[in-house]
């Protein structure tokens, strides 16, 4: 009927024959927007289906129906009593649009939802996947839906191991979807398809044993259902490194009042040396902060203690402190200050400073 480009040497007509012979017989057929091809309810439970597991979804179906029984009694309804029959479903932006688009619908096609799944996907709130299970449940289209439990299939079939979130690995899902598409029985396959997702090849422990695909399950030959589909990769946080100055002299520590903008804006802190911690034990770097300590008076002694790890939301920054014991002071440039070491809880400091201070038991740097 409709057209389909798919290179032929993904497909494999047999996929679909077992896909579709197991849902006829082990898949939903009672849901209740099932056996009807108003698109308008089929629409509605996609939407509702979207973020929301079938269990939570049916009181709220039933009572979204019964108060907007079409999409011209929804596009009419004040958004107030819309988002009223929501409430409770989360996602709210989902609510939003499908006001917005039972509107157009209403406007642009006078109540008929186009059949077209490129025009359906041009609607708010509806993408290429929604767009494809509604066509296909519908008006029988020949469309590939790829939600989260396709993806989960697919990946486990197939032996995909790359995160299928990855836009590369995503179109390679979506072409194989296209390939895979069967000849007839597009309904039962889309839903076989959602079926054995949720109730067979689920997150974990899934029931290969009663799969129709696994005697082409690529994870279940090789025992790797747990890994797959693979995880987001963790973003690796940015890591920076400062240099602080410990300079203590009878009783009194130095500290750099920040401005007020940055990190750490309007707190005290150690003066800070911005550096690079792969120079941190060689030569240059310790001349560097000793030139830096020198500004504060005559260097006696300077000492580099245990590096501090410290992690904000963003990065990981860690800290070398440099002790350092003054022979003599210098007049203090502007905005730095002597600060009495009895009285240093008091001082606004960032808690890695703090914890800073306290790891190095600095009562006994000033004996
Ligand atoms: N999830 C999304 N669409 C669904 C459908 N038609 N039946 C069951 N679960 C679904
Ligand atoms: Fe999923 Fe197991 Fe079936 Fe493979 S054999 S598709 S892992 S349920």
């Amino acid at each position: 009927m409709n057209r389909l480009t798919a290179p032929s040497d993904l497909a494999d007509p047999t996929f679909s024959d077992a896909v579709i012979s197991w849902q006829k017989i082990h898949g939903r057929h009672a849901l209740p927007w099932q056996n009807t091809t108003d698109a308008y309810r089929i629409w509605l439970s996609e939407i509702m289906l979207q973020q929301t597991q079938v269990a939570a979804v049916l009181g709220y179906y039933a009572r979204f129906l019964e108060r907007f029984p079409d999409v011209k009694t929804l596009a009419a309804a004040p958004s107030e009593d819309v988002m009223a029959h929501w409430a409770g479903l989360g996602y709210y932006t989902r609510a939003r649009n499908l006001h917005a688009c039972a509107k157009r619908v209403a406007a642009e096609y006078d109540g008929v939802f186009p059949g077209d799944p490129a025009l359906l996907a041009d609607l708010p709130g509806i993408g290429r996947s929604t767009a494809a299970a509604i066509a296909a449940f519908s008006g029988g289209f020949r469309a590939a839906i790829m939600d989260g439990n396709v993806k989960r299939v697919f990946a486990r079939v197939f032996g995909i191991d790359q995160y299928p979130g990855e836009k590369r690995v995503e179109e390679a899902l979506w072409r194989r979807a296209d390939a895979l598409l069967p000849v007839a029985g597009i309904e039962s396959y889309t839903q076989g398809l959602m079926d054995l997702g949720a109730t067979l090849c689920t997150r974990s422990r899934p029931a290969c044993e009663r799969c129709p695909l696994q005697d082409r399950c690529v994870a279940y030959a090789t025992g790797r259902t747990a890994e797959l589909p693979i995880r987001k990769p963790k973003k690796t946080i940015p890591e920076k490194h400062t240099q602080m100055l410990v300079i203590v002299d009878a009783g009194q520590v130095v500290l750099h009042q920040r401005v007020a903008s940055g990190i750490w804006g309007g707190l005290v802190s150690l003066p800070e040396v911005d550096g690079h911690l792969a120079a941190l034990d060689t030569a240059p770097q310790d001349e560097a902060m000793l030139r830096a300590a020198g500004i504060f008076g005559a260097v006696e002694e300077m000492e580099a203690l245990l590096p501090l790890v410290h992690g904000f939301t963003h990065y990981k920054l860690t800290i070398q402190p440099f002790r350092v014991a003054l022979a003599q002071r210098n007049i203090l440039p502007a905005g730095y200050l002597w600060h009495d070491m009895a009285t240093i809880e008091d001082a606004a400091l960032p808690s890695p400073v703090k914890k800073l201070l306290a790891q190095l038991a600095l009562p006994s740097l000033f004996n």
